[in-house]
Parts: C-alpha cells; sequence; structure tokens
C-alpha cells in the first residue's frame, strides 16, 4: 500500500504539519495544507486500523485531525467527499464480505481533561435548550475491535467488523464462535424483530499473556498488545482459532430496532441505561461496575480521573471512558456530526505509548561491573510523565529488537512499570541509522568486559574500577544496606570527586568541619549527617555484609550468613560447605562471598572500617527470630494490601513474622489472611472470588497479634 519512502515522508510530513501553527486565512495556501492532511491522516489510519502499527500517539493523530476540521469550517467548500472528516477510518482487509450497516458506526470526539468535559457540558446544554444539570453514563472506552451484531426474530444472523463504518466486513462465524455473544435473544419480548448491537470484542489482559507465553514456546511471533491479538481474532479465517483466542465481546449500544412492520420501537427505551440493562437481562454481556449514572458532569469527571488511576487493575485494557447523554429524547435533540453523535465524548487517557528518537546510548556500571545500555530518547511525554531516558538492559535487547541510533521507537510505560521500547520502527528508517556498537572494554577504567555463562550482563571485572566504587559507595549508604539517612548519591559523588571518599571506609572518617564550609552545607546538616553516619556505625552486622555489594549476596542470604557467625571476618576461614549447610543458601552465593573473603585487599577494608568504628560483631538483632510454637499466627501465610493507616508496610510484616506467620507476595489458595488497608484494589478482589481466604482489616489484625 505505502511504499518505504512514501512512509517516511508522511511520517515526516505529519511532524511538520503538527509543528505549524498554521492559521487558516489564505484559501490557496488553506487548501495546500488540505491535502497534505487528508494523506498523512489516511496514512495513519492504515497504520492504526490496517496494520496495527501506529506510528503517532492518538494525541497528535487528533490534532492533525482537528487541524483539517479547523480549515474546513473556514473554508466549506474545501470539505470534499473524500475528506477524512468525511468518514470514520477503513480497516477493510477486503478478505471477508463487505456488509452495509444497517445505520452507519461513528466515532468519537475525544476529550482529554475535566475542562474538556466542562465544554461537552456546556455545548450540550446549548443543543437541547437544558437549563439544569444533564444526566450522563459513563462507561469504559474499551480498546479491542468494535463489531456490530444483527439479530432477527432473536437470533443472530450477522455480525461484523466496523470497516469504514459505513461497511463492515461480515465475520458471523467468528461472532458465533465467541461465547459471550448469545446465539439467541428475546427481543420478541419487546415486539423487537430486528435489531442491531455494537459492542467490542476483547481479549482478557492475562488471556492475552497466556496466549503470547504459548506463542513464544512454539517461537512465534508475539502479539504488541491485546488490542492487536482481538482485531487479529476478528478476522481469523477459521472460526476455531477465534474461538481458541478466548475473545469475549462486551455490547455498550442499541443502535437500530424496528417491529415486524419496520417501525423504531427504540422509544420504549427512554434512556441509554435502560437499554444497557435490557441487553444485560437478555444475556448480553455489558459493563457492570464499571458503568456509572451520573447527576452532573462534576461526577463524570470524578468517575472518569478514578478510572484513569485504576485502570491498570482492570482485567481488559481501556484507554479512555465514554461519556454519553442517558437521555434518548436529549440525545435525539443534539444530533450527530458526519464524524461522530454529538451526544457523546471519549475521555481519553493519558497514551501509554509514544514514538521518539533514540538519540544516543550510554553505559551504566553497576555496582558490581554490570554494564547497563541506557538509551536517552528525544523526550515524550507518557502517561504524564516526561521521559527521556530508557534501559535497554543489556545486548541481547538490543540485538533481538535489532535497536539502532537513529531509529522511530516505541515506547511505553504503563502504570507503575519502568517505561520500555516496544519496537524500532524499521519500516521508518532512511538508512543513516547506525548498528549499536556494544562496548568490549569498560567504558570507565578500560579493563576488557567478561561475560559470564548463562549471565546477559558484560561485566568489569576490575573490582576498583572508579565506576563501581562510587556505586558501590552510592549502595553501601542506601536505606536498602547501611540506611545512612540523608547520605544520598548526590553526597557520594560530591564526596568522590573532593578526594574525601577513597574507599568505604572512608564513610566513617570525614571531617564535619570541612563539610559544614561545603556551599549548601553549614554545621548544622554537617552535624546531622555525622549522627547519622555515628548511628550506621552499631548496625547489626547483617546490613554490613548486605553493603558490601558481594555478587549475588542478597538481603536475606546476609542476614542468613550473619545469624552463623560471631564476627565478620569468621568468614575468612569458611568452607564451602558451612555455606551451602544453611538452608537456602547455594553455591553461587558461597563462592561469590568466598572469593570477596579471600581477597586481601577486603580484608584490609573490613579492618578499616571496624576501626573508624563500624561494627563488626554479631549483635541482637542478627540472631534469629524465635518463635513460641503458640504464636498466633504459627503456620500461617498473610498478605498486607492497601493503605495501612498504623503501621508502614514492612513493620507490619516484621509484626506478623514475629507472631510465626510467612509474608507472600500474591494472592492464591496458598494464602491464609489477607489483612486490607485502604483502598485495597484487585488483590482484595481476587482474595475474595477464591473465598477461602480470611479477610481481615488493620485493627482485626493488630487485635488478632495481641498488639492492640
Ligand atoms: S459508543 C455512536 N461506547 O470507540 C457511539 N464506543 O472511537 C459510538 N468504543 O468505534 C460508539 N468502548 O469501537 C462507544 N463504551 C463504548 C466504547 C466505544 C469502545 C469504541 C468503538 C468506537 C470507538 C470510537
Amino acid at each position: 500500500m505505502y511504499s518505504p519512502q512514501q512512509e517516511r515522508h508522511f511520517f515526516e510530513l505529519s511532524k511538520t504539519l503538527l509543528q505549524s501553527d498554521f492559521s487558516p486565512q489564505d484559501k490557496a495556501a488553506s487548501q495546500q495544507i488540505s491535502i497534505q492532511l487528508h494523506e498523512v491522516i489516511n496514512y495513519h489510519e492504515w497504520k492504526y486500523y490496517v496494520k496495527n502499527s501506529p506510528v503517532i500517539s492518538d494525541f497528535e493523530y487528533d490534532s492533525l485531525f482537528k487541524k483539517l476540521e479547523a480549515i474546513e469550517a473556514a473554508f466549506p467548500d474545501l470539505k470534499t467527499p473524500s475528506s477524512p472528516t468525511q468518514r470514520v477510518s477503513n480497516d477493510l482487509t477486503n478478505e471477508f464480505a463487505s456488509v452495509e450497516h444497517l445505520i452507519p458506526m461513528l466515532s468519537l470526539d475525544n476529550s482529554y481533561n475535566a475542562e474538556d468535559l466542562n465544554d461537552f457540558d456546556e455545548r450540550i446544554k446549548k443543543l437541547t435548550g437544558e437549563e439544569g444539570d444533564i444526566e450522563y453514563v459513563v462507561e469504559p472506552k474499551f480498546d479491542g475491535g468494535s463489531i456490530a451484531l444483527v439479530y432477527e426474530n432473536d437470533l443472530l444472523v450477522r455480525a461484523a467488523t466496523r470497516g469504514n463504518g459505513q461497511k463492515g466486513e461480515e465475520m458471523t462465524p467468528n461472532a458465533k464462535a465467541m461465547r459471550s455473544i448469545p446465539l439467541q435473544a428475546n427481543f420478541s419480548k419487546y415486539g423487537i424483530q430486528k435489531v442491531e448491537l455494537r459492542g467490542e470484542a476483547l481479549i482478557r489482559k492475562d488471556n492475552f499473556d497466556k496466549i503470547n507465553a504459548k506463542r513464544q514456546a512454539e517461537g512465534k511471533s508475539l502479539f504488541a498488545n491485546p488490542r492487536n491479538a482481538a482485531t487479529g481474532g476478528l478476522r481469523m479465517k477459521d472460526p476455531n482459532e477465534t474461538a481458541k483466542r478466548g475473545l469475549e465481546a462486551f455490547v455498550y449500544q442499541l443502535g437500530y430496532a424496528v417491529n415486524t412492520a419496520e417501525e423504531n420501537v427504540l422509544d420504549q427505551f427512554p434512556t441509554h441505561n435502560q437499554g444497557i440493562d435490557v441487553l444485560a437481562e437478555l444475556g448480553f454481556k455489558v459493563p457492570t461496575i464499571e458503568r456509572k449514572l451520573c447527576k452532573n458532569i462534576q461526577e463524570v469527571a470524578a468517575f472518569c480521573e478514578k478510572w484513569e488511576e485504576k485502570r491498570e487493575g482492570y482485567d481488559y485494557e481501556i484507554d479512555g471512558m465514554v461519556v454519553k447523554v442517558n437521555s434518548i429524547a436529549l440525545q435525539e435533540k443534539c444530533g450527530y456530526t458526519s464524524h461522530h453523535p454529538r451526544w457523546a465524548i471519549a475521555f481519553k487517557f493519558k497514551a501509554k505509548q509514544a514514538t521518539s528518537t533514540l538519540l544516543n546510548v550510554d553505559y551504566q556500571i553497576g555496582k558490581i561491573g554490570s554494564v547497563t545500555p541506557v538509551a536517552k530518547i528525544e523526550p515524550v511525554q507518557l502517561a504524564g510523565v516526561t521521559v527521556s531516558s530508557i534501559s535497554l538492559h543489556n545486548e541481547d535487547f538490543i540485538t533481538s529488537k535489532d535497536i539502532r541510533i537513529g531509529d522511530t521507537v516505541l515506547v511505553e510505560r504503563a502504570g507503575d512499570v519502568i517505561p520500555y521500547i516496544v519496537k524500532s520502527m524499521e519500516e521508518l528508517r532512511d538508512g543513516s541509522e547506525q548498528v549499536i556498537d556494544f562496548p568490549r572494554n569498560c567504558p570507565s577504567c578500560n579493563t576488557s568486559l567478561i561475560r559470564a555463562e548463562k549471565e546477559a550482563a558484560w561485566r568489569c571485572p576490575n573490582f576498583q574500577c572508579e565506576a563501581q566504587v562510587v556505586q558501590r559507595m552510592i549502595f553501601h549508604v542506601s536505606k536498602d544496606a547501611m540506611d545512612i539517612d540523608g547520605f544520598g548519591k548526590s553526597y557520594v559523588e560530591r564526596f568522590y570527586e573532593m578526594g574525601w571518599l577513597k574507599s568505604l571506609a572512608d564513610i566513617y572518617a570525614l571531617d564535619y568541619e570541612a563539610i559544614a564550609n561545603l556551599e549548601g552545607f553549614g554545621t548544622r546538616s554537617a552535624e546531622k549527617l555525622q549522627i547519622a553516619v555515628d548511628k550506621a556505625k552499631q548496625n547489626p552486622i547483617h546490613r554490613l555484609l548486605h553493603s558490601l555489594s558481594v555478587h549475588h549476596l542478597g538481603k536475606k542470604a546476609s542476614k542468613l550468613i550473619a545469624q552463623e557467625i560471631n564476627h565478620v571476618l569468621d568468614l575468612k576461614n569458611w568452607t564451602i560447605e558451612q555455606f551451602t549447610e544453611i538452608k537456602d543458601i547455594g553455591p553461587v552465593v558461597a563462592e561469590n562471598v568466598i572469593a570477596f573473603f579471600q581477597d586481601e585487599q577486603n580484608i584490609q577494608l573490613l579492618l578499616q572500617l571496624e576501626a573508624n568504628g563500624v561494627n563488626l560483631h554479631q549483635t541482637e538483632e542478627d540472631k534469629p527470630v524465635v518463635v513460641a510454637a503458640d504464636a498466633p499466627l504459627v503456620g500461617k501465610t498473610i498478605l498486607f494490601t492497601g493503605k495501612l493507616l498504623q503501621m508502614g508496610r514492612k513493620e507490619a510484616q516484621e509484626l506478623a513474622t514475629a507472631a510465626g506467620a510467612k509474608n507472600i507476595s500474591a494472592v492464591s489458595s496458598n494464602l491464609n489472611i489477607l489483612v486490607a488497608g485502604e483502598k485495597a484494589g484487585s488483590k482484595l478482589k481476587k482474595a475474595q472470588a477464591i473465598g477461602t481466604v480470611e479477610i481481615m482489616s488493620e485493627e482485626d489484625f493488630l487485635v488478632l497479634i495481641g498488639k492492640n
């Protein structure tokens, strides 16, 4: 359809058009721009609907569309029949029979914030002449493939995709393969002989993960997202394949309904909400808890914002909410444009995906020398946050995705998940892109990098490597390790540059008078720092062990080892058997700890730490917690979810451990107790569904362990 040159051309033209703030005054210029807009919008619609691979964000697409609408508003004769504003997007692939919809399947207008919603509400009031509050129904904007279902004499006779809005592709056998679509429904009860319903075919997120896992095991290519898997599923030649994908269909609109005399009988359902309730009653899957009847636009905005926060925890992908005037009489007063109903609007969530350009790759060296490539990208907004650098993880990640410098990349940030690169847009390359040359020498000290068998990372083996030394110090002072309050990354870097920190031991021999004289410090902050450092000197040795950045020696293993020794230097003489006799300590940890204690420089470091006042003797806290056999939670598994009010999550877990319970991290039938704090979400729901989990409040928990 489009050659790579055309694709590049339209992509670049879109960027230029997006940047220009052209105002339609001169007719000739407007005409020229409108032709360009036609071309680029057609291209992006093809990328989105036909190829399932958009190269710009929805927001950018909308801006292009709005620019064209503005020109056509200024010069109505530029509104040609073939303008993208005069039809809805085209996803016909011509593999299936084309059928005409009973009434056109329109698109939706978009809004992005409460202000846009208010404007919408104002427009509705003007159109309807209503002065009081307008009632709206809000429901999810499902991100799947839209479908139209026709029932005649109570039987499903036809199903089609949206197509270009006028005509769609018939896929009745595939719809019949979807179990959420009734083959028969009692419409005649309402005097309805023929009806067309609109809805969306979707794949649940967990089902999607399973499908991709299976495809990966079979060596097949993976789906980029549930929407692609769903729209692909609708177009399977073999309905059995559709069935295997586990597609589900939500129905959200009664489009057309007539009786045997072909008279419109929709007016027996005076509101949208009633119509949907009737569909639910007839056996269709409709939005339930995620649908709300709102008294006014303020309630609408609050509900939309609540769902924007909750979207990650929801079982299906949604890219926004749809707001619809509830009264059908008022809907009729509002009417339609050729593109969308005037009585409805989509509230779009902030984009999770966007495209950007990969400018460069930096290499970061971790505390054990692992070299992590980090992509520097042209800054983009993702779900409300500006993203300019993204980890590329390791060399294999780069090669498997064939990511190159100069590439246009698709980036995604979902919920709290750190942003990642989904893919490079190969089709937009112009030949100037550069293959990423992963370094073979340490970018900091130039030592040859090594890559251990079965490990993904290349590592710098030089323990004295400057970059590593700094990273180890940053880790040493951090919360997880020695927890030196207020002593963060910036202090470490600053003191290192001043030459005050050469080894970990120097942290405990700082000159606080000199620090007080530094710019931005003062006596008080220097004193505060000293207090924090002195406090850390008394830490239990499990913290010290963990803080040494021994490869593979984590927090838990450090605790287990600390329980077995009186003094850190006891480990100098430990054999591999002594380590592996400890439950949960394996040979890999053992070998790395042994190697550490065989290195004379490390022994000198520990002696220096001790000389500087750091505790190397086992303390009470290092000893194993002895739980009485009759402790209240012996043998129970427990999980805390939601916000706790009387204690932190960590403190709660420690109390549970002391009471004999085992903290676990996932809800399953193995879970005995779920303590649900404020705003508990999906975990609570899941536990309720399992039925055997004892669910209690924070209060109940404290009473149970005798702390209240
Ligand atoms: S109502 C006549 N409701 O969004 C009203 N559409 O961008 C038009 N969509 O093609 C649609 N969830 O596929 C409506 N709850 C919902 C929806 C929804 C998803 C899709 C639909 C439509 C597209 C418009």
